[in-house]
């Protein structure tokens, strides 16, 4: 039976959240989805490691080292179980952009080096002007950027799967977006300013189903609800550490492990060779092969320490904590006059990130207003400016609860609107 999120003992978990903001406020921390706080357990981890076990990994003969390795893969092994992955399937990185960059250059790294070693490369990943990479426009920029650059790198096009009014892919031109000629298709699992759930299963298949390989960004649905990364259907996955309730500094890159085979290295260096000579080196098996240099050894330990602490609360039992929220928020918001919500209004196949815009207020003065009362939310483009063109806005204001919110702290953000609404007389 689900436990339910017991938000007050939670609370106390999270020592930040016991500090008060501007004007001795209580601190309602409403902007998960740009990074998540981080509760004690995930703080000691850390410094245990640095207390106890510090020293380079996969080298030296040493204690330290040997220790230090088997927190390093132990912490690997523990995140790949909490998304039904094989450790050799899932590879650190800096975060997520790092982790979609890793992606889309070993397009570009592939075409490159095609011309001069074409018996080195895997075929799959080499594009030509002809060939089209597919996006969604609710992409925020980490799923953007990078694509645009492998197609100016190689000639090829990008393409997109538009949205609805409501908030929703547009699934109608699904086929004709992905064709025959789409060799990559990378859409996200979860929005990060409109909340919406897109059926990613459907999307991968349609690419399959042309011979492209398929990425998805889980950055706003790992942390918060079960996935295992298989039922997506992808070939990569790529999340961060941070917005889980991990440190800063580590991403995640999960990939099935024929297609992790075939990718070229993206960084290279130190750690992710097998031989080296003058002349040329030969690399690692995957996922050595993608982690060159001394790599983030305490904030693996700390991101493991923050998927004990998901796991113990139940992955399932955060998902429903959050529905809640999300249709209360949703609720509230519709009441206010002047108010319009960016995104699904319905609270089916949507998650917790809320954006809305006030009718004749910016959205950083609201984010201002709110901020006096001690709410911290997000403002802006939220990384996905072409999904604020879509819906004619520059910016919206966007609240995005977790585990240690409750309807609470929905009211308080409600009456900030409120109160910023009557003091600019709109
Ligand atoms: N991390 C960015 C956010 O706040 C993209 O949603």
């Amino acid at each position: 039976m689900l436990q339910p999120i017991d938000v007050d003992r939670i609370r106390k978990d999270f020592p930040i959240l016991q500090r008060t903001v501007r004007d001795n406020r209580p601190l309602v921390y409403l902007d998960s989805g740009a990074t998540s706080q981080k509760p004690m357990a995930v703080l000691d981890a850390e410094r245990a490691f640095y207390e106890t076990s510090n020293a380079g990994v996969h080298r030296g003969a040493h204690q330290l080292a040997e220790e230090a390795t088997d927190a390093y893969e132990g912490a690997r092994a523990t995140i790949a179980g909490f998304v039904g992955a094989q450790p050799a399937e899932l590879v650190f990185t800096k975060n997520a952009t790092e982790s979609l960059n890793l992606a889309a250059y070993a397009f570009s790294n592939a075409t490159a080096k095609a011309v001069h070693a074409p018996d080195s490369v895997d075929r799959r990943f080499v594009l030509s002007p002809g060939d089209s990479i597919v996006v969604t426009q609710m992409e925020h920029h980490a799923n953007l950027v990078p694509w645009q650059e492998a197609c100016a790198k190689t000639g090829a096009t990008l393409r997109w799967i538009g949205l609805t009014d409501e908030g929703r892919l547009d699934l109608e031109a699904l086929d004709s977006v992905i064709d025959e000629t789409t060799r990559v298709v990378s859409v996200v699992h979860q929005s990060n300013i409109l909340g919406t759930i897109n059926p990613v299963q459907a999307i991968m298949g349609r690419a399959h189903e042309v011979g492209a390989l398929g990425v998805v960004d889980a950055c706003q649905s790992i942390p918060h609800m079960p996935v295992d990364v298989h039922d997506l259907g992808a070939d990569l996955v790529a999340w961060s550490g941070h917005k889980m309730l991990g440190p800063t500094g580590i991403g995640l890159l999960w990939g099935r492990s024929e297609v992790l085979q075939a990718m070229p290295p993206f960084v290279s260096g130190g750690s992710m060779i097998e031989t080296v000579f003058m002349e040329h080196s030969t690399y690692a098996e995957p996922p050595k092969r993608f982690e060159a240099g001394t790599p983030m050894v305490a904030q693996s330990v700390g991101l493991a320490a923050a998927v004990r602490y998901l796991d113990d609360l139940g992955m399932d039992a955060v998902a429903a904590h959050e529905h809640d929220l999300t249709g209360y928020a949703l609720g509230q918001l519709e009441e206010l006059r002047g108010v319009r919500i960016i995104g699904p209004r319905d609270n089916v196949d949507r998650g917790s990130a809320v954006s809305f815009v006030v009718d004749g207020l910016h959205p950083h003065d609201v984010g201002q207003f709110l901020d006096d009362k001690g709410v911290a939310v997000r403002v802006g483009h939220h990384c996905a400016w072409p999904t604020c063109r879509r819906f004619g806005v520059p910016a919206t204001t966007r609240i995005s609860p977790y585990i240690y919110n409750d309807r609470a702290d929905i009211d308080i953000a409600m009456e900030g609107i409120m109160a910023a609404q009557k003091f600019f007389g709109v």
